[in-house]
C-alpha cells in the first residue's frame, strides 16, 4: 500500500487532484506558480505519460504539455498514428518552478526533495488510472517512477518494472530534443519515435 498523504487526505478521484495540488504547500514551489497542473486524460487510460513539471504555458493554462515540448509530443504521437486523447498525460511535479530573468520565467529543474514531496500525487494518479504501462519522459520522471536514479541514455527504449509490477518505458524528454544542435535533431527525433513506438500496443 501507499504511504498516507502527508498532511491531508488521499484523492478519491482525478478531479480532486486539481483542488488538492492547488493548495499543496509540501514544498515551496506552489507559492510562486499560477496554479497547479494535474494530469489530463481518460480515467481508465491504458497508457500514462509522465514529464518533469509544467512549463510557462502549462502554468498559465493549468494543463500539461500544451507548450513547445507538448506540441512536439503531440506531433510524435500523430506521426506514429497514436491518439493523444487515449492517453493520460501528467508530470512528476505539479507546480512550475522558475527563475525570473527580466520578465521571462525560465524553467528551473525541481530539486530532488521537491520531486520527492510531490511523488504521492503522481502515485495517486497511477492508483486512480491504473495504466497498463507508463512512459517516463526524461530523468526526473524515470527517477520518481522507479524510486532510484535511471540512466536515460543507457536504458532508453526499454521497459523497466517497478516494485508494484507496473511497466515503465524509459525515453528522453521532448525538451531535450528541442535543445539539441539542429544538425543532430532529425536523427534524435527519429530515435525518439523508435522508443515511443514500443508503447504502440497500449494505444487504443
Ligand atoms: N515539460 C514537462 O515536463 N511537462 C509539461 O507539462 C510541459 C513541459
Amino acid at each position: 500500500g501507499r504511504e498516507p498523504v502527508p498532511g491531508g487526505e488521499a484523492p478519491t478521484n482525478l478531479e480532486a487532484i486539481r483542488t488538492l495540488t492547488n493548495r499543496c504547500r509540501e514544498c515551496p514551489i506552489g507559492d510562486l506558480a499560477t496554479q497547479s497542473v494535474p494530469g489530463e486524460g481518460p480515467q481508465r487510460a491504458r497508457l500514462m505519460f509522465v514529464g518533469e513539471q509544467p512549463g510557462d504555458q502549462e502554468d498559465l493554462q493549468g494543463r500539461p504539455f500544451v507548450g513547445p515540448a507538448g506540441q512536439l509530443l503531440s506531433r510524435a504521437l500523430t506521426e506514429l498514428g497514436f491518439s493523444r486523447d487515449a492517453v493520460y498525460v501528467t508530470n512528476a511535479v505539479k507546480h512550475f518552478k522558475f527563475e525570473l530573468r527580466g520578465k521571462r520565467r525560465i524553467h528551473k529543474t525541481p530539486a530532488q526533495q521537491e520531486a520527492a514531496a510531490c511523488l504521492h500525487w503522481l502515485e495517486s494518479e497511477i492508483d486512480l488510472v491504473q495504466p497498463e504501462g507508463i512512459v517516463a519522459l526524461g530523468a526526473t520522471a524515470a527517477r520518481q517512477l522507479m524510486g532510484a536514479a535511471v540512466s536515460v541514455t543507457r536504458l532508453r527504449g526499454q521497459w523497466l518494472e517497478r516494485a508494484d509490477g507496473r511497466r515503465v518505458l524509459i525515453t528522453l524528454h521532448p525538451s531535450a530534443l528541442l535543445r539539441m544542435d539542429p544538425a543532430d535533431k532529425e536523427a534524435a527525433y527519429a530515435a525518439w519515435l523508435d522508443d515511443l513506438r514500443k508503447a504502440g500496443p497500449l494505444f487504443e
